[in-house]
């Protein structure tokens, strides 16, 4: 893009996947690569924005010209949100969060014993980060987009289940992605439809992450003109 159309916005996005701990070497971690909030990062800086990247355990190089803050779990992953909201004029939540962490935190490594008992591990909810700061604005101007991975179920079709995912997590746009049959995690391309408030469904054709990050800015400008 030679436009810098997004010149004077500061926009925040996650990316990655959280990781859980059970004990200092042991997580439960999920597969996302980073890369859909990456190209969202690369695209945003070089339209001209302002762009803070909260990145959870990615192995993506830092894109040029972006403020990269490196998070591990969810909690810390809400806590650089929450505590970032009031600056930005947009907040894409690309990353995957883990629902539950681990009530307790094993401060050595489980072993083995002797008996063969199996651990339990019991699990607590983490926050909803975008549920959250769209039900909580810092601001009445920002725009907020979340993301979705669908597969449908017996009752509801994707795009249901899509909307009512933006009624519940009250966010101005919502992307989702049709994961049935392993698609999307890990890829190059992507296919989504974009959700908004009014009921309207964009469908993107099948194309890459870049692409897809420039329709989503395309989009929030569109919000905020
Ligand atoms: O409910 P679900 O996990 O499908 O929602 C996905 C969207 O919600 C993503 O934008 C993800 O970043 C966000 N999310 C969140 N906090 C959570 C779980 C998901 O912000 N605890």
């Amino acid at each position: 893009h030679e436009v810098a159309d997004l010149t004077g916005k500061h926009v925040l996005i996650s990316a990655g996947g959280t990781r859980e701990h059970l004990d200092p070497v042991r997580f439960l971690g999920n597969s996302s690569s980073g890369k859909q909030g990456y190209a969202l990062a690369r695209i945003a800086a070089a339209r001209g924005a302002k762009v803070t990247l909260v990145a959870a355990n990615s192995e993506l190089p830092d894109p040029a010209g972006v403020q990269v803050v490196p998070v591990v779990s969810a909690q810390d992953l809400y806590d650089e949100i929450t505590g970032r909201a009031a600056d930005a004029d947009a907040i894409v939540m690309a990353a995957a969060v883990a629902d539950f962490r681990p009530a307790d935190v094993v401060e050595h490594k489980i072993k083995k014993t002797a008996d063969g008992a199996v651990p339990a591990v019991n699990l607590v909810q983490n926050p909803d980060i975008l549920h959250t700061i769209s039900h909580d604005r810092a601001r009445p101007d920002q725009v907020i987009v979340g993301f979705a991975a669908e597969t449908g179920d017996t009752d509801h079709t994707i795009l249901e289940l899509g909307r009512a995912k933006l009624e519940r997590k009250g966010c101005d746009l919502l992307v989702v992605n049709d994961v049935s049959g392993g698609k999307v995690f890990g890829s190059d391309l992507n296919e989504a439809v974009i959700l908004d408030r009014s009921g309207s469904a964009l469908p993107v054709p099948s194309g890459s992450k870049d692409a897809l990050a420039g329709v989503i800015w395309n989009l929030v400008a569109t919000h905020w003109s």
